[in-house]
């Protein structure tokens, strides 16, 4: 069995969790939930970023101790999880002992190694991104960009990892694995980033400046710098099984692929003499009113009020069908209601409700079994068999939202096919053709609708599960084995109805 790891970055603790968050859980979950029902055997790991500045600046704003500021917003951030139905394996806290042994044993292996050195450092400091400035990243007239918040001249000793040594190693690297960020254009943006020479990278804050941290091994008057610390969780939480560490990929925003993910990780791996990941996937941003959404800009969306209103399918299809991965969305409530209603409520819910009722109305309930093929049937069979064979060829390419609108596709021309097959007219009439086509009929779209929710399984779990109980269909456990068509539901007695996408009131106040 192949194995497949797969990541999310992990979430800074300094506030509650927002769409964007929820947006790259419920990803990463379509992605492990795809690869497990394609056969691989998953490790699916999430967690939080529960160091630096950031964390300790918003407990001292409360007037709390670090570790118990972490210990709350981290539970919030897990409790999302099941409410998002993430199936994740671990879940990874960086004030864990486990994953603080590895960073130091990883930072004195490098420090032994000689990769690492101290130096006296002057210059500018951001503290908002925790990070040291150079002339390069000022405006033209000559203020510091927005982003870096305040910056303070500071004289400081500090411990630098030696990452410039490696900038041709990297772009080597990169040249060989040309298929290591997705998508390609982004690993066209690190290639020219590195047209730049890079510095070397400084990973340690004297603990006078920042005490929350993981203190160095070789110099406990200092901590680690955060984002040192923080990769290395990819790492920590299956540090003794390299079966499953070989077969990494990792989730991340757009906004931490260059120069964290795209250059310290793969550096810093390489200088550790650890084998790198398999792979990055860099999603692009939601939006709200053209700006990306987020605490500090005070337009973050509370995932958890969808959820309520809409209900967990609801909202992880949106999220899908929505974002082209890499690119950025805008999120409407509007464009939600759009999809809600015309895609989940009229296409997928009313397939349901017709199954159901006409189910129960023209046969006792009693799913039939087909007994004629004629062009209708025909068409709608050659449709699925096309829109299975390019569904999952997209969903490996992790192009979800277009595997989202051919199943859409096939939805229609099921609700297409049943408004032509009339079987309420069939139903009246008492030939045998006739009651042959109605059979015919019940049994298609109650197979139709069997096949479109088994191959939407991983992005709407729930909902699947639900409509193949009240379809009195137990799955097998071979994903690609319910893909054909066939005869899987004759004899299966039904539910009489099922509520799936009730028509909610738009909440009072529009996001
Ligand atoms: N702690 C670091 C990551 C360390 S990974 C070793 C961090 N945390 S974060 O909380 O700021 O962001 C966590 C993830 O959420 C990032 O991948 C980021 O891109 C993503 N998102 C945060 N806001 C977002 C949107 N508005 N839209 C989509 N995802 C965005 O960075």
């Amino acid at each position: 069995m192949q194995s497949f790891y797969i990541t999310t970055a992990i979430d800074y603790v300094n506030g509650s969790p927002h769409l964007g968050h929820a947006y790259e859980k419920v990803l990463t979950d379509v992605i492990a939930r795809f690869r497990r029902q394609m056969g691989d055997k998953v490790h699916f790991l999430t967690g939080v970023d529960e160091h630096g500045q950031k964390v300790q600046a918003s407990a001292k704003k409360r007037g709390i101790a670090p570790q118990q500021f972490v210990d709350e917003v981290s539970a919030e951030f897990r409790a999302l999880l099941p409410k998002l139905n993430i199936s994740n394996d671990d879940f990874i806290r960086t004030t864990e002992p486990r994953h603080q042994q590895v960073v130091r044993a990883v930072l004195q292996q490098l420090f032994d190694k000689g990769e690492i050195y101290k130096a006296e450092y002057q210059g500018f400091y951001s503290t908002r991104q925790e990070q040291f400035l150079q002339n390069k990243d000022r405006n033209e007239d000559g203020t510091w960009p927005e982003i870096f918040g305040e910056v303070t001249e500071i004289v400081e000793a500090n411990y630098f990892f030696k990452l410039a040594q490696y900038q041709e190693w990297l772009v080597k690297f990169l040249t060989d694995n040309p298929n290591f960020i997705f998508p390609a254009y982004r690993q066209k943006q690190v290639v020219e980033f590195l047209k730049e020479p890079l510095n070397d990278l400084c990973i340690s804050r004297p603990k006078e400046r920042l005490e929350w941290g993981i203190p160095l091994p070789f110099d406990e008057g200092y901590v680690t710098y955060v984002w040192f610390d923080a990769l290395l969780n990819y790492y920590s939480a299956v540090v003794d099984r390299p079966e499953i560490w070989r077969e990494a990929h990792h989730v991340i925003g757009k906004d931490i692929l260059v120069p964290p993910h795209a250059v310290y990780w793969p550096i810093m791996l390489h200088a550790a003499g650890i084998p790198q990941p398999k792979g990055i996937i860099a999603h692009g941003w939601w939006l709200q009113r053209g700006a990306k959404m987020s605490k500090s800009t005070g337009n973050a969306l509370n995932p958890l009020d969808l959820v309520t209103e809409f209900g967990v399918d609801a909202f992880r299809y949106f999220l899908i069908r929505e974002m082209n991965v890499g690119q950025d969305s805008d999120f409407t409530l509007e464009q939600f209601m759009v999809r809600y209603n015309s895609e989940l409520a009229n296409n997928l819910g009313n397939l349901v409700n017709r199954t159901l009722n006409m189910t129960t109305r023209f046969a006792g309930g009693v799913l039939p079994a087909a007994e004629v093929a004629e062009d209708l049937e025909k068409h709608l069979h050659d449709l699925w068999a096309k829109t299975r064979d390019e569904f999952i060829p997209l969903c490996e390419g992790y192009q979800f939202h277009t595997a989202l609108e051919r199943a859409m596709v096939f939805l229609t021309e099921t609700n297409a096919y049943i408004e032509k097959r009339a079987p309420w007219k069939l139903g009246k009439s008492a030939e045998p053709k006739d009651q042959a086509l109605l059979r015919t009929s019940l049994a298609t779209m109650a197979e139709a609708l069997r096949l479109a929710v088994a191959i939407i399984q991983h992005i709407t779990p729930a909902t699947t599960e639900k409509i193949n109980a009240v379809l009195g269909y137990q799955p097998g456990a071979a994903w690609r084995d319910e893909l054909n068509w066939g005869t899987k539901l004759s004899g299966a007695k039904v539910a009489p109805a099922l509520v799936l996408f009730p028509r909610p009131q738009p909440p009072a106040k529009p996001a």
